[in-house]
């Protein structure tokens, strides 16, 4: 981490200084599959900023279930929320039980950009990335990685696709077959409209590379984020 520099900049790492790489974009752009990846291919960790957002919102809801919520009440709930490490990622968890599967379903996903508009929900996630981020290299996706939380990240990207692609995709891993083109337009629907309750978090830093992954496959991309990422930490070393 370092303070911002123009593109591609050579630095110089201090002692004790972790890398971070920031991977940005839309809703179901691929983000969190990318960013795993590439991590383990680094040997950084993995930290899904959404994550943290959408755990906040399952735990407003386990309180009361049909939003309306007020800051306050959010910021309460989500004291029981913590990032922890694993081998390769740090994982969300409420009262100390991981939550995967309790923050990807449709409630969550329909209240989380209200959630995430709070600024002081925020000013909490980034806290709570920024700790994480102290003792491991680290890749970091989310909207406002590269922007907001590590605006001198070693290296950012910008991940974007079509949004009949990232339905498609998002409906496969989902319901695990083909979905039908009615399936891919609803979703599509539902992606446009998550986009734009997220537009104004979801920033494209200046200095970021944009990836458009329309037609890419995931290895394609990993490696390439994988091989930016060498260069650019090779010239800092
Ligand atoms: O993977 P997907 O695009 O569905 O979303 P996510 O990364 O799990 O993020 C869920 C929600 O959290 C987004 O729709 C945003 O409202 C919010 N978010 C944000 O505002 N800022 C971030 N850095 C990450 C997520």
């Amino acid at each position: 981490m370092r303070s911002a520099t123009p593109p591609f900049a050579p630095r110089v790492r201090e002692p004790g200084e972790t890398a971070v790489i920031a991977i940005d974009g839309p809703a179901a752009s691929g983000k969190s599959s990318t960013a795993h990846w590439v991590a383990e291919r680094l040997g950084f960790r993995h930290i899904d900023s959404g994550a943290l957002y959408r755990a906040a919102t399952a735990a407003a809801m386990r309180r009361q279930p049909a939003g309306g919520w007020a800051e306050g009440f959010v910021l309460e709930a989500a004291a029981d929320v913590r990032l922890l490490p694993n081998r390769t990622s740090f994982i969300a968890a409420i009262g100390g039980e991981p939550i995967d599967a309790e923050i990807r379903d449709a409630g969550v996903t329909q209240y989380v950009s209200l959630v995430a508009r709070m600024p002081g929900v925020r000013a909490w996630v980034n806290e709570l990335v920024r700790d994480a981020a102290k003792g491991s290299d680290v890749v970091v996706d989310g909207r406002d990685i590269g922007t907001v939380v590590f605006p001198g990240a070693d290296l950012k990207v910008f991940l974007v696709a079509d949004p009949w692609e990232r339905a498609r995709r998002r409906l496969t891993q989902r319901l695990e077959r083909a979905p039908t083109d009615d399936e891919i337009a609803e979703e599509t629907e539902r992606l446009v409209q998550r986009d734009s309750r997220d537009a104004t978090q979801t920033v494209q830093a200046a200095d970021a590379v944009l990836i458009d992954t329309t037609y890419l496959t995931q290895e394609e991309q990993v490696e390439r984020i994988v091989t930016l990422a060498r260069v650019v930490l090779r010239r800092e070393a």
